[in-house]
């Protein structure tokens, strides 16, 4: 098994939550289950919320909003795991980049970086100062649910960060990011390494605050090709998880670190490469085919198509199923998820379903 299999003497291992057990490959009677994106706009009393908090900011920049927001899923579902209700972008305010998020547009940074004298200007992360409301969310996470569940933490790749602050917001084609990295290679370079040191930091601070696994998301690395993917992801994802290793070693010796790439079919090997504990897959691979590409020396999680959310209860059952059965063939250790996060108008009794059949899965 991966790094973080090591036994922990100080620790009974039987009081830890399901999805810690199941990485650690002891035996357990199903795979623990959580879904991307399970807090937000598909919960009705997330849009009744939105109501007294109008910005994404307010409801995710202040502890006990996260909190709330975070236990919405866990109260309707128990989910095996909690993530934290925030953003891949809330960090970068610290670092000098200022963001909003709005409903219909999603990410907005209203002065992209494009030059070396913007990326010179930036400023080092300091979670405590820029981000306190993380470690408190997390801390106060943790209490709340104990060892039912696990809590998780995440962060933005360098990459998929980038895309944001070069382009300025959501992109289809990617021109302003593309542009940089293939006329003035070096000031991307810049960019994605103070991204990276700012990554590896936040990383720190979430596990010190509770985070008891955390996800690395270069939701859209996959848009580059994978030659490029070589010079402008893969580098920096494996300095990331290889620094906050070395770091949580100290602290956190089992801090399992899950990589989930949006597209991720062509990039198995790739994601393989960058060391994490966990690949987390998208459903463009088959989970049979990517574990005979990258091994059963890893996790997988994933990875049923969200879209399978609009169809029949017949439907999800048998995904679910199905999905569990390919890990189990296959021998590897396994949490159940989605290809990549609910969507918005998605039924709540369907992602109901969905929880009900994974925690009464026979095997
Ligand atoms: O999974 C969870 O329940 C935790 C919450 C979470 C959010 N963003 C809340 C959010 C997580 C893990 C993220 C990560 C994130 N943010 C990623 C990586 C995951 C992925 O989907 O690939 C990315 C690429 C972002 C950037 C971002 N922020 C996007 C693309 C959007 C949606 C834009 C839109 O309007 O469709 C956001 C906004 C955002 N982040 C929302 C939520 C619930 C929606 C806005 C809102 O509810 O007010």
């Amino acid at each position: 098994y991966g790094s973080f299999a090591r036994a922990l003497p100080h620790r009974a291992h039987g009081e830890d939550p399901l999805l810690l057990r199941a990485l650690r490959g002891e035996s357990v009677s199903r795979p623990p289950v959580w879904l991307m994106r399970q807090a937000g706009r598909y919960m009705k009393v997330y849009q009744d919320l939105c109501k007294q908090h109008t910005t994404f900011r307010e409801r995710s920049e202040n502890a006990d909003l996260a909190v709330e927001i975070s236990l919405q899923p866990w109260r309707a579902f128990q989910p095996d795991g909690v993530i934290l209700f925030s953003d891949i972008l809330t960090p970068i305010s610290g670092m000098g980049i200022p963001f909003d998020i709005t409903a219909g547009k999603g990410p907005i940074i209203p002065d992209p970086i494009r030059t070396q004298q913007q990326v010179d200007a930036l400023r080092e992360l300091v979670p405590e100062e820029a981000v306190p409301f993380v470690g408190e969310a997390l801390r106060t996470l943790r209490a709340e649910v104990g060892s039912a569940s696990a809590v998780l933490g995440f962060v933005g790749a360098p990459f998929t960060l980038a895309t944001y602050i070069v382009e300025g917001g959501m992109s289809k084609n990617y021109t302003h990011i593309k542009k940089l990295m293939f006329s003035e290679p070096a000031v991307l370079h810049g960019l994605l390494q103070r991204l990276a040191d700012a990554v590896v930091t936040y990383i720190g601070y979430q596990a010190d605050n509770g985070a008891q696994t955390v996800q690395i998301f270069d939701s859209w690395a996959a848009n580059l090709s994978p030659r490029d993917f070589d010079v402008f992801a893969g580098p920096y994802l494996h300095y990331i998880i290889k620094k906050a290793k070395e770091a949580s070693s100290r602290a956190h010796p089992d801090l399992p670190i899950i990589l989930y790439i949006s597209g991720s079919g062509a990039l198995v090997e790739r994601m393989a490469a960058c060391g994490p504990d966990i690949l987390s897959l998208c459903h463009s691979v088959d989970l049979e085919e990517g574990v005979r590409r990258a091994g059963t020396n890893f996790a997988y999680q994933g990875n049923i198509d969200s879209g399978v959310l609009f169809g029949s209860r017949e439907a999800i059952t048998s995904r679910v199923r199905e999905t569990a059965q390919q890990a189990q063939r296959a021998g590897v250790r396994h949490i159940l998820n989605l290809g990549h996060g609910i969507m918005q108008g998605t039924p709540e009794d369907a992602v109901a379903h969905l929880f009900h059949e994974a925690k009464n899965l026979q095997l």
